[in-house]
């Protein structure tokens, strides 16, 4: 099947590679000549495990193809994915813009009927509106609108775009549905969970997943703060309640709290939604509430540690909003280094994939190379993002290195007894204090 994608960011690319991958042909079109020239050429723009390999191979079997003219890519499609960024605007509301226009340009373009599927994540209603400029600006062709929402993570898109959860498609149509049951024939007959509803379902089920996971993640880190001042271990309190299968274990893991571009985003813009409708979830702002309260929380935990902050060297290990991405935007790290900064630390950051993006966002943020040189001279060692790697820090090379052995671990990347052996005035997340030569009974 001829498919057309809008916008090649972090979902619309992995949607466009994946796509070609289950044998369509492809074509996806952005407005960055840059990005189109470099995905042309194979290369990636962002680092996701996995997609480079994915899209060489795609780009050389000859089903994926990259242009900057949308005309190109519609003309002659029979599906269009529009996977445009909806950022926030200053009220929290999800900015359309961008859907507006593309959604013009693609009525002007059609050359034939086309069903045209929404996988930004939108507020619920955004489909009628979709559907409305389509014909105000079509020229014959007939426009079904679908919407089919993202659940694929970053750093594991490639997986969660050809093995995802679920697929969920909202449509008034038949044809609609039909048209989509072709597109995804290779995940359904794998057995993939295929969800048909209406758009509007469709729409309001992705806020309220995205919305409901971030609550997940601050009632664990809310626990945390419960568990610090009464001398109980949050991580033990998140397994026991993740073997309820009722609950489950995944995104209870208490830390410095969600960032990327989704769940701050989203979970403003539902909010703002929800008020909209005339209702009130207060609850979605305590959400966000006890997020921020996760920074302070080990903003705090360093000032106890090191007193004033006034040029002490700390060590921030680890930059993008979660490991296997390169994504610092809305990071949590970078709000904590920003804090940190602004109490007079000199911050010296290491990440595997996101030192250049983390700098051009915060510009006072030193960098090292790696990990040891910064750690060198570091009165503190703040783990913000618990990429794997550091799991095998050589602690006593570590403690070497530190012009003061503490480490505040604001994702609970190391274990405590370790850390206490090896010589470290350790802070969890969620779990006591450790001092050197504390030993677990
Ligand atoms: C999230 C959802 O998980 C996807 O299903 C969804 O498609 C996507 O948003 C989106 O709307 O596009 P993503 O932002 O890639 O995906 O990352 P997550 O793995 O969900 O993590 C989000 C944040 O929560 C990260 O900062 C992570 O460190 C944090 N987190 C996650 C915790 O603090 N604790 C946890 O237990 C889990």
């Amino acid at each position: 099947m001829r498919i057309a994608v809008v916008g090649t960011g972090h979902v619309g690319l992995p949607t466009a590679v994946s796509l070609a991958h289950l044998g369509h042909v492809v074509v996806a079109c952005d407005s960055d000549s840059e990005k189109v020239a470099e995905l042309a050429a194979g290369r990636t723009p962002f680092y996701e495990e996995g997609l480079d390999d994915l899209l060489q191979a795609e780009l050389g079997a000859g089903r994926l193809r990259f242009t900057t003219e949308l005309a190109g890519a519609v003309a002659g499609a029979v599906v269009a994915f529009i996977c445009v960024g909806t950022p926030p605007r200053a009220s929290g509301a999800a900015n359309l813009l961008a859907l507006e226009r593309v959604a013009e340009q693609i009525a002007k373009a059609a050359t034939n009927d086309l069903v045209v599927v929404g996988k930004s994540t939108v507020p619920t209603g955004t489909a009628e509106r979709l559907a409305e400029t389509l014909a105000r600006h079509g020229n014959g062709a007939a426009f079904t609108v679908v919407s089919s929402p993202e659940f694929l993570r970053e750093g594991r898109a490639v997986e969660d775009s050809l093995s995802p959860s679920r697929i969920v498609i909202g449509s008034d149509s038949p044809g609609g549905f039909a048209v989509m049951r072709e597109v995804y024939a290779p995940l359904i007959d794998a057995g993939v969970a295929y969800i048909e509803t209406d758009i509007r379902t469709a729409e309001l089920a992705k806020h309220a997943c995205n919305a409901f996971l971030s609550l997940k993640i601050s009632y664990a880190n809310a626990l945390a703060r419960i568990c610090e001042l009464s001398g109980a271990d949050v991580v033990a309190v998140a397994d026991i309640m993740g073997s309820d299968p009722r609950i489950g274990r995944a995104h209870l893991d208490a830390g410095l709290g969600y960032g990327g571009y989704c769940f701050p985003k989203d979970l403003a813009a539902f909010s703002r939604l929800v008020g909209e409708l005339g209702y009130a979830m207060p609850l979605l702002d305590e959400v966000a509430r006890l997020n921020d309260e996760a920074v302070e929380a080990c903003v705090a935990k360093v000032r106890d540690a090191l007193w004033n902050l006034e040029d002490k060297r700390i060590a921030l290990l680890g930059l993008s909003f979660k490991p296997g991405t390169d994504d610092v935007r809305f990071s949590p790290a970078l709000a904590l280094a920003a804090r940190l900064l602004a109490e007079g630390a000199r911050v010296v950051g290491y990440d595997p994939k996101a030192m250049a993006a983390a700098t051009a966002e915060v510009g006072a943020l030193q960098t090292a190379p790696d990990l040891y040189a910064a750690l060198e001279g570091a009165h503190c060692a703040v783990v913000a993002t618990d990429w794997p790697e550091f799991k095998d820090l050589d602690l006593a090379k570590a403690k070497e290195l530190m012009a003061f052995p503490i480490v505040v671990d604001g994702r609970n990347a190391f274990d405590p007894a370790a850390m206490a052996e090896a010589g470290f005035t350790y802070y969890p997340t969620g779990r006591p204090v450790v001092k050197p030569g504390f030993r677990r009974a």
